[in-house]
Order: C-alpha cells, then sequence, then structure tokens
C-alpha cells in the first residue's frame, strides 16, 4: 500500500469546526428569515437521474455540456451529482402532488451542489447553496418577496457592497422570437466575434452578453435586446415587480444584458452580486421558471425562487469567527477514571457543558487545559471526593460524590 498522503479532492474542502460554526450562523438566519415567511425546509437527494438537469437547466447550458458530474450506477441508470437545486425540487413537487396544497408552496433548502468548474476562490466543484422556491403564484408581489428575502438573508449576515441586477426575460414565445432576431444579427456580424461566441449562434446566442471578447462586446453593445420586445402583459408584469421592489426600498439596477447560465429562467431574472468579490461577483441569483413543473409533467405551475453561495455569502461578509462555546465543567482527575467518567455522565444529564480529561495530562497540565477551554469550573477528582475549583470566584473547596451538582446549581 502506498503511504503518500491523501487530500481532498481538487475544488472541494473540509468543513473544520471554526468555520463549522459560521456556516451554521447562516443557516440559522436563513431558517428563521424564510420561515417566517412561511417557507418549509425540504432537502432532495444529492443525486438525481441525469435526465432530470439535461431537460430543465438545458442541453445548451455550460452546466450540462461541461460541469456535470455524471456516472453510471451498477444498475446501468445515468445518474447526475445535483449541480443545482430548482429542477430537484420541483421534480419533487410533482413526485409528491404538492400542486394539490394551498398555494403557494414555499420551500428553502441548504444543501451542496456539484459543478466540474475550474476551481479558484469562490469557486469550488463542491459548494453550498441556501435557496428558496415559491411555486403556485404569477402574482409580481411575489417576485418581488422572494427578492427582498434573498436581500434581507445577505444583509443580515453582512454581506458587503451588494448590488442587485434586475431584467425580465419574458414568456417563452416572445423569447423565441427575440432569439431569431438576435441570430440574424450575430451572423450579419460574425466577423467581430470571438470563435466561442460564433460556435454558438445557434444553440445559445444569448452567451454572447455574457462574454468577455472585446469584439463580442462591441458587437453586443449595438445588438437588438430582450426588455425592447416584451409583450405587454410581460412589461407589465415586470413594472410591477420593479415598483414593489422600491416600495421595499431595495435598490436595484436594470440590466437588459444580465444573462444566467440556465434555461429555465422565464420572466423575471435577477442577481446579487458584491463588490466585496474578486471574479466570481455572483452571491446569488434567480428568477422566474414558469414553465418548468409543466416540463417535468406536473400541472402549468408558475414558480420563483433564488439560490445564494455559502462560501461567497462568507467570503463577501468576512466576519471574524466566533468564539468556541464555553465550557461549564472540566473534569480534571489523576486515575480516578471511573468516578471522573460518573462526575461527566452525572454533569451533563444535568444540562451542563462538560468534558474530562483522556489523555493522560499532568494534574497541572490538566489545570492548563481547563483554562484554555475556558472552563468555569474545574472539578479535580481522586477517589474519596473532588475538590471542586471555581475560576470566576477563584475559589477551591472539596464536595462530596453526588453532591456536585447542587453545589454548582447553589453558585450564582
Ligand atoms: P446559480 O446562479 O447557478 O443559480 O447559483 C446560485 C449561487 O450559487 C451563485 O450565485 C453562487 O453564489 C453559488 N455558486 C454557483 N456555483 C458555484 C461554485 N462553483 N462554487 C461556489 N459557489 C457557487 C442556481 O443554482 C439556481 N438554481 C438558482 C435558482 C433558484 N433559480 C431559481 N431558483
Amino acid at each position: 500500500m502506498s503511504t503518500q498522503t491523501l487530500k481532498a479532492p481538487r475544488g472541494t474542502f473540509d468543513i473544520l469546526p471554526d468555520s463549522a460554526t459560521r456556516r451554521e450562523e447562516v443557516e440559522r438566519v436563513a431558517r428563521e428569515v424564510l420561515e417566517a415567511a412561511g417557507y418549509g425546509r425540504i432537502e432532495t437527494p444529492a443525486f438525481e437521474a441525469t435526465e432530470l438537469f439535461s431537460r430543465t437547466v438545458g442541453e445548451a447550458t455550460d452546466i450540462v455540456q461541461k460541469e456535470m458530474y455524471t456516472f453510471p450506477d451498477a444498475g446501468g441508470r445515468s445518474l447526475t451529482l445535483r449541480p443545482e437545486g430548482t429542477a430537484p425540487v420541483c421534480r419533487a413537487y410533482v413526485e409528491h402532488g404538492m400542486h394539490k396544497l394551498p398555494a403557494p408552496v414555499k420551500l428553502y433548502y441548504v444543501s451542496s451542489f456539484f459543478r466540474y468548474e475550474r476551481a479558484q476562490a469562490g469557486r469550488y466543484r463542491q459548494f453550498w447553496q441556501v435557496g428558496a422556491e415559491a411555486l403556485g403564484s404569477h402574482d409580481p408581489a411575489i417576485d418581488a418577496e422572494s427578492i427582498v428575502l434573498a436581500h434581507t438573508l445577505l444583509d443580515r449576515l453582512g454581506a458587503r457592497g451588494l448590488r442587485l441586477r434586475l431584467a425580465s426575460l419574458g414568456s417563452p414565445a416572445a423569447r423565441s422570437e427575440y432569439r431569431v432576431e438576435l441570430q440574424t444579427y450575430l451572423r450579419g456580424k460574425s466577423d467581430d466575434l470571438s470563435d466561442e461566441v460564433r460556435r454558438r449562434i445557434e444553440l445559445n446566442p444569448l452567451r454572447a452578453f455574457d462574454s468577455d471578447d472585446p469584439g463580442t462586446q462591441r458587437v453586443m453593445a449595438g445588438a437588438p435586446r430582450l426588455l425592447d420586445r416584451l409583450t405587454p402583459e410581460d412589461a407589465d408584469h415586470f413594472y410591477e415587480v420593479q415598483a414593489l421592489l422600491m416600495q421595499a426600498g431595495v435598490a436595484f439596477e436594470i440590466d437588459p444584458t444580465l444573462v444566467r447560465g440556465l434555461d429555465y429562467y422565464t420572466r423575471t431574472l435577477f442577481e446579487f452580486t458584491s463588490d466585496a468579490l474578486g471574479a466570481q461577483s455572483g452571491v446569488g441569483g434567480g428568477g422566474r421558471y414558469d414553465g418548468l413543473v409543466a416540463a417535468l409533467g406536473g400541472p402549468p405551475t408558475p414558480g420563483i425562487g433564488w439560490a445564494a453561495g455559502v462560501e461567497r455569502i462568507l467570503l463577501a461578509a468576512d466576519a471574524p469567527p466566533s468564539p468556541p462555546p464555553a465550557l461549564d465543567l472540566f473534569v480534571a482527575h489523576d486515575a480516578a477514571r471511573s468516578q471522573a467518567f460518573g462526575t461527566l455522565l452525572e454533569a451533563r444529564r444535568a444540562g451542563l457543558r462538560a468534558q474530562m480529561e483522556t489523555t493522560g495530562r499532568s494534574l497541572k497540565g490538566q489545570l492548563k487545559h481547563a483554562e484554555r477551554l475556558g472552563a468555569r469550573y474545574v472539578a479535580i477528582v481522586a477517589a474519596d471526593g473532588i475538590q471542586l475549583k471555581d475560576h470566576r470566584a477563584a475559589t477551591q473547596e472539596p464536595v462530596a460524590f453526588g453532591q456536585l451538582i447542587e453545589r454548582l446549581a447553589a453558585t450564582p
């Protein structure tokens, strides 16, 4: 057997106790903000049938073309580690007949996702998202509510330099007419486009807005824009969403070039970025997906939602690590293992945060260790009784076995 040490796979990371505490804080605030707005927790499997993503996220997207961890299982089914959460939530909505529940059905998740992307700061191959999905309402108020909730969450977690970009993709019919118009425009300028954009004119012309190639950018500055081609109904819907966001005091910029890497979106589209982040500035994003549930075989059901990356939120918030939880009691002993263990169990049963010595330190070493752990009390256990040290009061006194909890309860 090779003795070479193994490392976590590229683009993944271990969550050690220090960062676990900060991540729990994200989850706690998410739960508080979302449950207060009627969202219930959902967790779906870490892998799904590959088809779920190819049919919804879109065959032509980067995610489906290059980034999925897809594998056959031993039964020969093609499975994929979930690259995102919206399609799985809609799959579960259909599978469990949730359209029979009173609408809107509001669901949130805090889960990990997998994308084979080039690893760099803020971009990982396994990453976590807080996501929120609301199914069953066309009302612009639910778009605005969803966006306000994302904003509240990011704001409460201290994400710095937040910006919100907003657009509308309109309905699928207007979008496909626009697509043809854009393709015609791009074909007419194909000499000035990057190779990649030129190759994708037929498959995914909208991605040209996302290109960082200067020639392409010049062409796109004069390109027709989807926002100018919305039907009156879609334009009204978009206008209402904006009015409600203004009412909520959430600042936004309209960005007609906003593109997101998922095909299921219709109408409202948005993205939060943070100036505190580098190249990977997207902290969270989402939009409407009014055709997704029907595409998965469910009844026509509108939907809107978003997801925010936990690692990016933490990078954008730059909060100091929280202190470790305090310790009530450290049980020190010198070979009186059984009595010490009994004392530990007794303290735990009484609801105290307690630890005992298990590594054979000298008594002096144990006292030092207790101090390092921030223990308020140390019980020095011997065969015939306990010496109780109170660090706050700087006292030490003998206590009989069985009297410790009573004695601790009596101190202020
Ligand atoms: P997304 O924009 O692909 O949307 O991802 C949402 C967020 O996940 C991003 O803004 C980013 O913070 C984080 N994220 C994405 N990829 C990575 C990565 N490789 N490393 C670290 N963080 C990452 C969605 O996934 C949609 N399902 C959002 C949605 C929900 N739309 C409607 N409902």
